[in-house]
């Protein structure tokens, strides 16, 4: 007799949405590959009354989502909800309840992930997140299965779609705020846009999954963050002429000294394969002690490739039902790893300054670098209308720190009137 698993989701917005039509349209299938009959008993939602993308029995939905957590007939609950009030108490009560918990949310888990994991372990179920991080991109099953045997040395990945696709409009020539707006009427950007544009939202997937190629216990505020609001079209013009494009990257590194993450817009050179990662995609690139170099790509946000990734979880869950298999997501230890300070790691950095086009202002400058152990590997003059200039440079690799007492040092030259951009190059 076929066995059959209950659902109960918390949330009808996009990512619901998504969720409910493959658990209909692929109904069938997910049968066969399962064997288990997924039934959804119920959704929560804000408003019953309000249209929805599809249709479902009215009767099963219900504006009270207490009551999902606490119903005996439900198996596996899915939290769509986003944010902390109130999923994190939901998630908790599910799991007190004895139910296996499916969630999108990366703010969750990125803040509360380990005392969920460790209260899910108290309560014999477990707690899956695929969903939270590149949409559907598989990349945490990746991680945790596939390259498990390796010593991951590097997660660099462009795992916030909004930002890629504003960056790549701009690129094409558009303006930020048309890009913005676009963005947000197709769906992907965050309620709250400044999570995309400041790098908040990427810094919680970065922190989830350098938690997992780490085995680190990695805490939100370790992810140095710069957004991309600072990123000017001049930048990413000048970066096309010089053989690169921008992106926001999220970059984990794990050295013998410690653990470096930061997110933080990248010029990257346009033969590197993150180059040609554009709009709302996603991509994450792993360097592994035995895998080597290995990218995911894919779609990063949106209704159905994010619901897509929550139903894998719900599969996850139904394959390990009787066969004791469980608690994939519990036998990952996290250490307490060394942070290293954003100022102790290195980078390789473009900045521009608008300057008083005067004689030894260049060489001031330069000066300044080289008392500062900054070698330069390019540099660009531009002039502008009423004497003065616009400088680009490049430098070599250089300790951040020595860039920061640069750039002080350089900002206080009479001759400089402002260091306009300052981003870093190259993986
Ligand atoms: N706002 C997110 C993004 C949605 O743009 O990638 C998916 O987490």
């Amino acid at each position: 007799m076929t066995r059959s698993v209950q659902v109960g989701v918390l949330g009808f917005g996009s990512v619901g949405t998504g969720v409910i039509k493959l658990l209909k349209q692929n109904h069938a299938q997910l049968l066969r590959r399962s064997g288990v009959d997924l039934k959804i008993a119920a959704i929560a939602v804000r408003n019953k009354r309000k249209d929805r993308a599809v249709r479902v029995n009215p009767k099963i939905l219900t504006e009270d989502p207490f009551g999902i957590v606490k119903d005996p007939r439900i198996d596996i609950v899915i939290e769509l909800l986003g944010g902390i009030h109130p999923a994190k108490r939901l998630v908790e009560e599910a799991l007190k309840n004895g139910k296996y918990v499916v969630t999108a949310n990366k703010e969750l888990i990125a803040k509360h992930g380990y005392a969920l994991f460790s209260l899910a372990r108290r309560c014999g179920v477990d707690l899956y997140y695929e969903a939270s991080v590149a949409g559907g991109i598989p990349i945490i099953r990746t991680l945790k299965v596939g390259f498990a045997p390796n010593r991951i040395t590097d997660v660099v990945g462009i795992i916030n779609g909004t930002t890629n696709f504003i960056l790549s409009a701009m690129d094409q020539g558009r303006s930020y705020a048309e890009a913005l707006a676009e963005a947000q009427a197709r769906g992907f950007a965050e309620a709250d846009p400044r999570d995309d544009v400041d790098g908040v939202d990427a810094a919680y997937k970065l922190a989830i999954l350098a938690s997992i190629a780490f085995q680190a216990k990695v805490r939100v505020e370790d992810v140095y963050r710069q957004g991309i609001r600072q990123v000017d079209p001049i930048d990413i013009e000048f970066a096309r002429t010089l053989g690169y494009t921008v992106k926001l990257l999220a970059r984990g590194s794990q050295t013998a000294q410690g653990i470096s993450l930061k997110v933080h817009p990248t010029l990257i050179e346009r033969t590197h394969p993150l180059a040609n990662v554009s709009g709302v995609f996603n991509a994450v690139f792993i360097r592994g002690d035995f895998i080597g170099d290995a990218m995911l790509y894919g779609q990063g946000a949106g209704s159905e490739p994010t619901g897509a990734a929550v139903v894998s979880d719900v599969l996850d869950i139904v394959y390990s039902f009787g066969q004791n298999v469980t608690r994939r997501n519990l036998v990952t230890e996290y250490r307490h790893v060394r942070m290293l300070p954003r100022a102790t790691t290195t980078a390789q950095f473009y900045a521009r300054f608008e300057l008083r086009d005067r004689p030894g202002v260049l060489a001031r400058i330069t000066h300044l670098l080289g008392r500062h152990h900054i070698s330069v590997e390019s540099i660009e003059q531009k002039l502008l209308p009423r004497q003065r200039a616009m400088l680009v440079l490049i430098t070599h690799r250089t300790l951040e720190r020595h860039m920061d007492q640069a750039l002080l040092a350089i900002r206080r030259l009479p001759d400089v009137q402002a260091c306009r951009a300052c981003l870093r190059v190259g993986l």
